[in-house]
């Protein structure tokens, strides 16, 4: 590939991305392709203090506060990393990206959707993922793999995460080209072949 790829996962706090991006990586490995793996919020260097604050901080937040910081840190990763490594023909993979702002800050916190969609794409400079996979699960599972320790944005209770989850929907809906819905409700390994499938049928 003289381009990289682009490809990112979302979903709701628990609903297996993290499983899922280990074993695409691996697939990918073993397929010859070089893969580099990124995060939001937390890539590399000064992300890492951007997710401290956003996740640690157990005071009050501006939901726009909030938003700035999580926006912050997706220009650093972007160019830092994806825009770098795309160029050097690699997949790129982050462990969520402009969709989670979308849907959390959008509408888990109500904030203007327009406005959060220009803000990616300030933060961006327009770059989109080629392929985002959305992991939609239900929100009882969710909840329970979270289990009792809960970061900043997870002790935000159930009706936000439906709000979440609904958003994470619509913008599937939106864009189907590039967000595919994955049922995380399957098996690990089920879940697998079809992140596989959906990524043949991109190449392809
Ligand atoms: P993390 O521990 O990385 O959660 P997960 O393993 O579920 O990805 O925490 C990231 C949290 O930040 C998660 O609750 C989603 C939230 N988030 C936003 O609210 N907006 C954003 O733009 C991003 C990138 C994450």
């Amino acid at each position: 590939m003289k381009h990289g790829l682009f490809i990112t996962f979302e979903g709701a706090d628990g609903c297996g991305k993290t499983t899922q991006i280990k074993l695409f990586t691996e697939y990918l490995q073993k397929n010859g392709y070089e893969v580099v793996l990124t995060r939001e919020p937390g890539s590399k260097g000064l992300g890492e203090n951007i997710r401290k604050i956003l996740l640690d901080y157990d005071g009050e937040v501006s939901p726009v506060c909030e938003s700035f910081l999580f926006l912050a840190d997706r220009a650093q990763n972007v160019d830092i990393i994806v825009k770098k490594n795309i160029e050097k023909g690699k997949i790129v993979i982050s462990d969520r990206h402009i969709d989670s702002t979308v849907a959390y800050q959008g509408y888990g916190r109500k904030l203007d959707l327009e406005q959060i969609k220009e803000l990616n794409n300030i933060a961006t400079s327009g770059l989109k993922p080629d392929l985002t996979f959305v992991f939609d699960i239900d929100i009882e599972t969710s909840m329970q793999r979270v289990g009792k320790t809960k970061d900043r944005m997870e002790a935000s209770g159930k009706e936000f995460f439906e709000r979440v989850q609904n958003g994470y929907l619509e913008i599937a809906k939106n864009e189907p080209n590039r967000v595919k819905v994955i049922n995380a409700n399957d098996t690990v390994e089920n879940i697998n072949k079809q992140v596989i499938s959906l990524f043949e049928d991109l190449i392809n």
